[in-house]
């Protein structure tokens, strides 16, 4: 009876040990995680971080500020079947316009606040701006 009774108790230790080590990991975990924004909601937010990141102040859709338009950029993307967020991230070269003073200004962002933007940011950019795009040509 008495083994039976330390069992009992071992095996009530044991789970509260257990339940201890999963809120543990549920706090370091932070935040649950998020299921993947659906495409509209990636426009959505692309087309605010486009002006909130200042991109807007450089990139027109249609015309060329300092930078050159959305449509002209998606132009060569597309047809270089090209990776606008590899090329955000720093890791695929300017293909648009490779006139060193125009490439330093947008290294300068690159090397800037684009290294503060997450992936999935990045991402919703380049979804808004092959969507941008492909309104402007219907
Ligand atoms: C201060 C002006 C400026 C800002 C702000 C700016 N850009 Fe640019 N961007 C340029 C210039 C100039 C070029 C042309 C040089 C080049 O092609 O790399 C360019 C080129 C690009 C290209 C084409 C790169 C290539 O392959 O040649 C992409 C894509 C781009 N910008 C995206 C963005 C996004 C997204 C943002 C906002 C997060 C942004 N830019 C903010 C000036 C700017």
């Amino acid at each position: 009876m008495m083994r039976l009774f330390i069992f009992f108790i071992a095996i009530l230790v044991l789970n509260s040990c257990n339940a201890d080590k999963k809120t543990e990991k549920n706090d370091k975990k932070g935040a649950p995680e998020r299921p993947e924004l659906s495409h509209d909601s990636k426009i959505f937010l692309g087309n605010r971080l486009f002006s909130e990141k200042t991109c807007i102040t450089c990139h027109a859709v249609n015309s060329k500020k300092i930078g050159p338009s959305v449509v002209d950029i998606m132009h060569v993307y597309k047809k270089n079947n090209a990776d606008i967020v590899a090329f955000l991230k720093g890791n695929s070269k300017p293909i648009v316009d490779s006139t060193a003073s125009q490439v330093a200004i947008m290294q300068t962002n690159i090397d800037g606040f684009l290294k503060k933007i997450t992936d999935e940011e990045l991402n919703a950019i380049a979804t808004y701006m092959i969507h941008v795009d492909e309104l402007s040509n219907k």
